[in-house]
């Protein structure tokens, strides 16, 4: 069978960022409570002008860069923090990217699993199509009620993959495990632009659908793994995750969660966040090691899988790139931040000197429509 998997891959977050002791003392808690208790020390925060789309459009530029766009037949965008109820977000990037018009284009949506299911349709087209190759781009900005526990997990930011056969960087393990079942943990229904959600139930479902598609992948595979990624809301559940499949902290990767821990959530590309902090962060040489990866998305939908690292797969990283992302952001108090979270979805943007984003940027809400231009710092 061919290998299939993960030849291209890297992120985007917004420029702005707040830190978790001033947030602390800002909601009359210890900084502990926040750098320990959730393990998050920083939190990325989209300007007005920067959206799903200007995200993922950064994160997308990455891989696509000296890249052959002429390869790709495919692009799917993954979120749940979408701009338009019709229209899918997926089209605006292949505008922007100036991909062949024969290439299809469409969004998936389940919560912060549909990332994963971007990619394992991707690798089914791929497996279909020989010669082939997939866009997957998974894009969020996080957002809770201010003042509400589910404020301190908020994030924002986008992974951008490319799918084709005889991958640079990871082969996809098509053998998964996975657990279905509704729930009501975590929602965000129609119009409004904060999610609900049960913070105690939603992280008992996480753990529970881990415990279940873990075994499921193991029924299916018998496979140690080297490492494991998880979806990291926070980086506490990530541990947790860790906790409960091996049944004390031992061996857990910190550096599975060395840039989740300065972003915050980015709900549909959070594990893939988790995965390049690994393979960019670790020192040593990965190749050949298999990796796992826990997806879940609230609703609830999981799938935990792997993938082989690729020999020669750090020639295929831009760890500078990476670094950049973070240390370059500028931060911003809490007063400001309050500021940029009134005006989100403003269908007027003010003070764009200010307030830059990445590669695109959103103006304003024009007859209805969203108008975007791309930016060039
Ligand atoms: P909270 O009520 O503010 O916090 O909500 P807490 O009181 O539960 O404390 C949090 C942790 O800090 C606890 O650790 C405390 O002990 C500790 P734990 O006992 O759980 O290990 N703590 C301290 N530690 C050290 N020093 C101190 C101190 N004080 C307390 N002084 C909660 C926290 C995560 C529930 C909230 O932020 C929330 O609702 N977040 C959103 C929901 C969420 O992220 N759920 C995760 C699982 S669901 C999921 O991952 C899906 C999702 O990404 C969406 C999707 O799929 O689309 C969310």
């Amino acid at each position: 069978m061919q290998d299939i998997g993960i030849n291209r891959i890297s992120f985007s977050t917004s420029r702005y960022f707040i830190d978790m002791a001033e947030f602390a003392l800002s909601r009359n808690q210890v900084k502990a409570k926040y750098y320990d208790g959730l393990m998050q020390e920083k939190m990325s925060i989209p300007p007005p002008c920067e959206d799903t789309i200007t995200l993922a459009f950064s994160a997308a530029v990455n891989v696509t860069d000296k890249y052959d766009i002429e390869k790709i037949d495919l692009l799917i965008f993954a979120t749940e923090s979408g701009i338009d109820e019709s229209k899918s977000c997926a089209i605006y990037i292949h505008k922007f990217l100036n991909l062949k018009s024969t290439c299809k284009v469409f969004d998936i949506k389940q919560a912060c699993y549909a990332g994963t299911a971007a990619i394992f349709t991707a690798y089914a087209f791929v497996r279909a199509n020989p010669g082939r190759q997939a866009l997957v781009v998974m894009s969020d900005v996080a957002r809770y009620g201010l003042h509400t526990p589910g404020e301190a997990t908020q994030g924002c930011g986008a992974v951008a993959v490319i799918i084709s056969e005889n991958p640079s960087i990871a082969v996809i393990n098509p053998k998964t495990g996975i657990h279905s079942e509704e729930s009501m943990d975590f929602w965000r229904p129609v119009g409004r632009n904060e999610a609900i959600v049960n913070g105690a139930m939603s992280a008992k479902k996480y753990l529970s659908f881990l415990k279940r598609s873990y075994e499921d992948f193991q029924k299916n595979n018998g496979m140690e793994l080297d490492h494991i990624c998880f979806h990291t809301p926070f980086c506490k559940m990530a541990l947790k995750g860790h906790i409960a499949l091996y049944g004390n902290r031992d061996n857990f990767n910190v550096n599975s969660i060395a840039y989740n821990r300065l972003i915050g959530n980015c709900y549909t590309a959070s594990l893939y966040i988790s995965l390049i902090s690994l393979l960019s962060n670790t020192k040593e040489d990965l190749s050949r090691r298999i990796i796992g990866l826990y997806s879940y998305g609230s609703g609830s939908v999981s799938e935990f899988f792997s993938v082989r690292m690729q020999a020669g797969y750090m020639d295929f990283l831009n760890i500078d790139l990476f670094k950049k992302n973070i240390e370059d952001r500028i931060h911003i108090s809490i007063k400001e931040y309050e500021n940029i979270y009134d005006s989100y979805c403003l269908d007027d943007i003010k003070n764009l000197d200010y307030l830059t984003s990445g590669e695109l940027r959103f103006l304003g809400v024009s007859d209805d429509m969203r108008v975007y231009e791309k930016y060039k710092r």
